[in-house]
């Protein structure tokens, strides 16, 4: 595996009637990171999973990494807190969210999780400025949020290059994820412009074979 490259497998296109075993089956196939996609039909227009499944995950898989997306307004200090108890590794809001942005990602990493901010497609870059010393990665969402299997937006690519640009200006490195439509003909050109972590719900949890299905995507990055 190249480790430049991780690839983070969205539970929201997973069997969620037999979750832990999918998961197992997903881990088994060397997916590198668990994304747990929350939604609450305010900020998106659907409904998903909370802190007590990302509890139970945590207790079956206690080394993995766990990738908290919060797709929630607003933003406050127990939501932030019942994820990070829960298990979190990585937590990530929007930023249109909180008026509190910076105050919320060191309340992150302060709970002991990595922080992250997201950008929605058509969210300027600029809040990001003032913000790289709070930030553990940037989370671009290469899809409008909501709900699995949309078409990546080709428009994305060159925002993903603009924060690696805006970072570097700025004296500072970031790490790039990206969220939505991420397959083996869309990869490479996330790769390209700057992105290390992928997030892969279709692509991993709709193939038959997982382990083929990561095999094709780190193909598509050599
Ligand atoms: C979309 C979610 C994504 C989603 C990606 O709002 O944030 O994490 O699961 O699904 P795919 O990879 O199918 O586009
Ligand atoms: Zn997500």
């Amino acid at each position: 595996m190249d480790n430049k490259h991780l690839f983070a497998g969205s539970i929201l296109a997973a069997d969620l009637l037999d979750l832990g075993n999918d998961l197992q089956k997903a881990l088994d196939a060397k997916v590198d990171i668990i994304h747990f996609d929350v939604m609450d039909y305010h900020f998106v227009q659907n409904l998903t999973f909370g802190p007590d499944l990302l509890k139970a995950i945590r207790g079956r898989f206690p080394e993995a990494i766990l990738d908290v997306h919060l797709m929630v307004d607003p933003i406050n200090e127990k939501i932030l807190s019942d994820y990070a108890k829960a298990g979190a590794s990585m937590i990530s809001f929007h930023p249109e969210a909180t008026p509190h942005v910076d105050r919320y990602l060191s309340f992150i990493r302060e709970l002991g999780a990595k922080a992250g901010l997201v950008l929605n497609p058509g969210t300027d870059i600029g809040c990001l400025k003032y913000l790289w010393d709070r930030l553990d990665f940037v989370l671009i969402m290469t899809v409008n949020p909501g709900f699995g299997g949309q078409k990546l937006i080709p428009a994305m690519m060159q925002k993903i290059a603009d924060v690696k640009a805006l970072a570097k200006e700025c004296g500072k490195e970031i790490t790039i994820e990206v969220d939505g439509g991420v397959a083996p003909n869309t990869v490479r050109a996330c790769a390209d412009a700057g992105a290390e972590i992928f997030v892969v719900g279709s692509a991993l949890f709709n193939k038959p074979d997982y382990k083929v299905a990561l095999d094709e995507l780190h193909a598509a990055l050599k």
